[in-house]
């Protein structure tokens, strides 16, 4: 787009529209008890603006949805999948394109297919998924972030980055038990960072030294080539579609939960150039997800999956969305909240420990916040802190905590438009303003694993 004025503007209109739920205050006071506290079981109609993640939220074009309606659905070698299949060698550089119905999915045939008990599998920032599913073959997942990158106040344009001393040091020493190194692009546990080309590159070095695969989880690959552009000395007059096109150049397969970066609501992607492998991960498909080129997806689904990693790379689109990320970063920051800086590519991460430090880690300060949002003005983000990754200790004191209190506020694809981001900010300006008094939490009932989706909560009055 031509820069003569400098508003950002959603590059879309609005075909279909949805209404939102209004409710009252004391309406949600009732919706949030009965959901025991935990925002994750208020039901969807209580929610005025749901910021709880960018996964499968979004909304798809028209181009998308008209696509779905020329969707083949015959069994096998649907003409869908070679179209999908067109659009991904494209974009990557990939040869081996097996579609499954959402990116964890893809990590466990890839995974399964390559790691066994005793393998180490590093990575800058494994996912929770990703490290569930490394974990649940025995094998171990080590995250290798730079020193600092994990404090919120340290102002790094690419605190994704993997720690490339760290990654020589653990290949010299276990190199024969590492299958594969895992880039996460951008690193969602660490605030949606981003990671650098120059990293990537000297990652791929590294691998290449020591003979070891490269991977990328690629959720969010065009935000990560988005923000490169953005903040990468010697990429700005370069298209993201070319540098995305380099990062994928770089490795030699990815796995990708298509719920971000592909704008649909479902479907993932496994790429692989390794033919061997591809044919193990292909045999393991037929038993899990379905035909190699459906893979858990309907024809349909292919079509607009295929329609949107076309979109994605959008420069106008690209640019609307890292604006409106930073539209509510910088406001925020105006007044004085506490997050994670700097901002990363879908998400604002406010840092809860600071934002009421009255409230200690094992009473949830991040929970507090959270259910304080939702009540103050029907806004959902989530709690990724001690609810979500602290755990109880067996004797019976407090749990051990997380290392970071933070709750993320995720912003959907092409949903919300600017009055939303307005009225969010006014909502976090409000709770902000009455900080001291958030009262901290305490568990009444959760379960040993993922408590945080299924926990029940009780405020500490
Ligand atoms: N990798 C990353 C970096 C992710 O953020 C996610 C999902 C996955 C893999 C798994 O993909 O959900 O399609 O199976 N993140 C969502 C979130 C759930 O809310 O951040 P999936």
């Amino acid at each position: 787009m031509e820069h003569r004025f400098s508003t950002i503007i959603e590059p879309f209109r609005i075909k279909t529209v949805e209404p939102l739920g209004m409710t009252t205050r004391d309406q949600r006071l009732v919706a949030i008890e009965k959901a025991n506290w935990n925002v994750f079981k208020l039901h969807a109609e209580d929610v005025l603006i749901d910021l709880l993640t960018d996964s499968g939220t979004g909304a798809m074009s028209a181009a998308q949805w008209a696509a779905m309606m020329i969707g083949d659905e015959t069994y096998a070698c649907s003409r869908s999948f070679y179209k999908l299949e067109k659009v991904v060698r494209e974009l990557t550089g990939i040869h081996h394109v097996i579609p499954t119905h959402q990116g964890r999915a893809a990590e466990h045939i890839l995974f399964s297919s390559t790691c066994k008990p005793g393998d180490v599998v590093p990575s800058n920032s494994h996912f929770d998924t990703t490290r569930a599913n490394v974990e649940f073959l025995g094998a171990e997942a080590v995250d290798l972030l730079y020193d600092g990158a994990g404090d919120p106040r340290t102002d790094m344009p690419f605190k994704g980055d993997l720690d490339v001393r760290k990654l020589g040091q653990l290949l010299a020493d276990r190199g024969a038990d590492v299958p594969m190194v895992l880039v996460t692009i951008t690193n969602n546990r660490g605030g949606g960072q981003p990671v650098s080309l120059g990293n990537l590159k000297a990652v791929r070095a590294l691998c290449d030294q020591f003979g070891v695969p490269m991977f990328l989880d690629a959720a969010r690959f065009a935000e990560n080539a988005w923000l490169i552009k953005m903040r990468e000395p010697g990429q700005g007059h370069r298209s993201a579609a070319e540098i995305s096109r380099e990062c994928f150049g770089l490795c030699d397969g990815f796995t990708m939960s298509a719920k971000k970066d592909g704008l649909v609501n479902i479907g993932g992607l496994l790429g692989v150039n390794d033919s061997a492998l591809a044919e193990r991960c292909r045999t393991r498909l037929i038993l899990t997800e379905g035909f190699p080129t459906y893979g858990g997806l309907a024809g349909r689904d292919l079509e607009a999956l295929a329609q949107g990693l076309q979109e994605v790379l959008d420069e106008d689109y690209l640019a609307y969305r890292h604006a409106s990320v930073r539209y509510v970063f910088d406001r925020l920051d105006q007044m004085g909240v506490p997050m994670m800086r700097p901002p990363g590519g879908h998400a604002v991460y406010i840092d809860a420990a600071a934002f009421a430090p009255q409230i200690p880690a094992w009473e949830y300060p991040g929970v507090a916040l959270v259910n304080a949002m939702y009540i103050e003005g029907g806004v959902r983000g989530v709690e990724v802190g001690t609810l979500m990754f602290g755990r109880p200790d067996p004797d019976g004191h407090h749990d051990f905590t997380a290392n970071l209190e933070l709750v993320r506020l995720t912003f959907p694809r092409r949903t919300y438009t600017q009055s939303h981001m307005d009225y969010l900010i006014e909502v976090v300006g409000a709770v902000w303003k009455d900080r001291e008094k958030l009262p901290g939490y305490r568990i009444t009932d959760q379960r040993d694993v993922l408590r945080g989706f299924t926990a029940a909560l009780q405020p500490i009055v």
